[in-house]
């Protein structure tokens, strides 16, 4: 449905699962894609893989002349920039005992780095007349969880980045949105849980509506829509591709509701 033929893009963190997905679906679609991310393992192993029109550039999205170069490699190899997502991130988060060290890393590599590219991208793509940017948020943003604290801080930071991007870019056809996962088989999950998916279905379903937790693919889907004309009068917005988790309030499937069911049920 989505045609993403002639279009170039940049794909920041694509060297993790979720990215080589996103990375496969836009170019599944027809793009040319350039992948930065430090680990130059996976990342050059996906150009590899997917061969012509992908390029891996090892790139530390918080080294301006890295990101740079990212930026100006793709425009000599391709002709161009037409779409950009954001996606590297680091999950440096010790609570309220968190450094500032930490903080600051934190903050670059999931909120700074995407602005610079942006900013990066910019001029480039208003010579083409227009573009798209796709920032990665999450379900973190929105609501209290109790493993995150810098995490969420920097994605709830990326919903506001989007909306001022947004603004800032619209008079240059360049549209801006977000993409907020639930949780989403990858890497991290998959490390934590020692690749045990039913494991995390059942741990992770009671808290998404659709009682599973989300494929890589169909977060990738979501951000090829994005990117793709069919979504021409979209941008400023988040796009939760979340197994309606963030649609969930207090009262979620489970055991204290099923008791309070069982009882209206007996008629107590
Ligand atoms: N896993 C989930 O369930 C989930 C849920 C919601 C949102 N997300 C978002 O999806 C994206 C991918 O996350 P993930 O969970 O797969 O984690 P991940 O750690 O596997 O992926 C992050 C990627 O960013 C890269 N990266 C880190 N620092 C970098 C730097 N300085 N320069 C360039 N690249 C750098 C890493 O090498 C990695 O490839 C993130 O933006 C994350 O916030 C993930």
């Amino acid at each position: 449905m989505c045609d993403l033929s002639d279009k170039v893009a940049i794909v920041t963190g694509g060297a993790t699962l979720i990215g080589q997905k996103v990375v496969e679906a836009l170019h599944g679609a027809g793009a040319k894609v350039t992948v930065g991310d430090v680990n130059a393992a996976d990342g050059q192993a996906l150009a590899d893989r997917l061969g012509d029109g992908v390029t891996f550039l090892e790139t530390d999205v918080t080294d301006d002349a890295q990101l740079s170069r990212l930026v100006d490699t793709t425009v000599e190899r391709y002709g161009g920039v037409d779409i950009l997502v954001n996606m590297a991130a680091v999950y440096l988060d010790e609570g309220l005992e968190t450094s500032r060290e930490d903080w600051l890393k934190a903050l670059d590599v999931n909120v700074v780095a995407g602005a610079i590219a942006t900013a990066l991208v910019a001029p480039h793509m208003e010579a083409r007349g227009g573009g798209a940017v796709v920032n990665f948020s999450s379900i973190s943003a929105k609501v209290a969880q109790p493993l995150f604290f810098v995490y969420s801080t920097t994605k709830g930071a990326i919903a506001e980045l989007t909306r001022v991007e947004a603004i800032r870019l619209a008079p240059k056809g360049i549209r801006v949105n977000s993409v907020s996962p639930g949780w989403t088989w990858s890497n991290p999950i998959r490390d934590m849980s020692g690749g045990d998916r039913a494991f995390v279905d059942r741990i992770g379903g009671a808290l998404h509506m659709l009682g599973r937790i989300g494929d890589p693919e169909e977060v990738a889907n979501a951000v090829v829509f994005l990117c793709s004309d069919q979504a021409s009068f979209i941008t400023g917005t988040d796009l939760a591709v979340d197994g309606g988790y963030s649609a969930l309030g207090p009262e979620q499937m489970g055991q204290p509701l099923e008791e309070l069911l069982a009882r209206m049920e007996a008629g107590s």
